[in-house]
């Protein structure tokens, strides 16, 4: 059963990459359930499509999570305007990138790493003062490909493994001072995120050597039929969730959200050579 934090404290949130998707989903979400939220986008299309959607109570923060001045200027934004407030923060932003590795442009691979990992560590870093001074959440959203490493997505899984890693180090790190740690499991949602896979993938063939890619052919194509096959939920569904973790007395250290999450968590539990083995028959059978 589900147990509300007693509090009469308001509750304030930042929740990063609100401009689309899961993000954006949740920052209206708590904003109608009355948090005060800080919605994190980078365009300002973006941030007056929020306005216009949202209460007079949600504010959009510029900031690029790689940025380091930009995330420390919003910290001083967000702290002047939260005295009274607990603050929880939601590491929501994050790209995709599919691919075998000797295909995949290294400018891509240091992009990923750097705002699905390095930026998160850097928003979480910066706003810990304020987080752990009124005792606040963090809820990190992961991948079932944090729990699950399979081929074509070396690079998105190992910085969703680093999410996971981070959010089970800090989880006690951070509970002498009564901050938890919520790690959140994803997939699969509708978003954008699915279309830019079909997409990228179609520019990084096209850009890769072409006896290089006809290699990885069969593997490609068996992983682009996955993503469309698998049924998707709305990513409302997910701002629920993050809503239970930061509302409930109790919060899980682990939440999965969508037929994606569920499966990945599954197969994890197999022995890995039998797991393999599994795997390559699906993709090569
Ligand atoms: N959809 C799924 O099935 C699924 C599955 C597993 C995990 N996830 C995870 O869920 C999270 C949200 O994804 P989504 O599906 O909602 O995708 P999305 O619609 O593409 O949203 C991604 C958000 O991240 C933002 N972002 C990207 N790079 C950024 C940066 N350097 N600084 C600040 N913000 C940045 C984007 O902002 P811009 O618009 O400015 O680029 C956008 O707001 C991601 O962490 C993703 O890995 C999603």
């Amino acid at each position: 059963m589900k147990t509300e934090i007693k509090t009469n404290q308001k509750q304030a949130i930042l929740i990063t990459g609100a401009s689309t998707g899961i993000g954006y989903a949740t920052a209206l979400y708590l904003d109608k359930k009355g948090y005060k939220v800080f919605a994190s986008v980078r365009k300002e299309a973006d941030k007056l499509k929020l306005i216009h959607a949202a209460s007079s109570n949600l504010t959009t923060v510029m900031m690029d999570v790689c940025d380091e001045e930009a995330v420390n200027k919003a910290y001083q934004q967000i702290i002047t305007e939260t005295e009274g407030f607990t603050f929880s923060l939601v590491n929501n932003a994050g790209v995709s990138l599919n691919g075998p590795l000797e295909i995949l442009p290294f400018a891509d691979i240091k992009m990923l790493m750097n705002v699905n990992v390095c930026g998160l560590l850097s928003v979480t870093k910066t706003f810990l003062p304020l987080i752990r001074n009124t005792k606040g959440r963090i809820v990190n959203i992961s991948s079932g490909h944090g729990l699950l490493a399979i081929p074509d997505k070396s690079v998105y899984a190992a910085s969703k493994f680093a999410v996971q890693a981070i959010s089970d180090s800090l989880r006690v790190e951070l509970k002498p001072f009564g901050v938890n740690v919520s790690n959140i499991v994803v997939g699969k949602i509708n978003t954008n995120v699915l279309d830019k896979i079909l997409d990228d993938r179609k520019k990084m063939i096209n850009q890769a050597k072409p006896e290089t890619a006809k290699l990885y052919s069969t593997q490609m194509e068996y992983f682009d039929r996955e993503v469309k096959s698998l049924p998707g939920i709305e990513a409302v569904e997910v701002a629920k969730v993050i809503a239970d973790s930061i509302s409930n007395a109790k919060p899980k250290a682990q939440y999965l959200v969508g037929p994606g999450a569920k499966k990945m968590k599954m197969l994890a539990r197999f022995p890995q050579a039998m797991r393999d083995n599994m795997l390559y028959k699906a993709i090569y059978k």
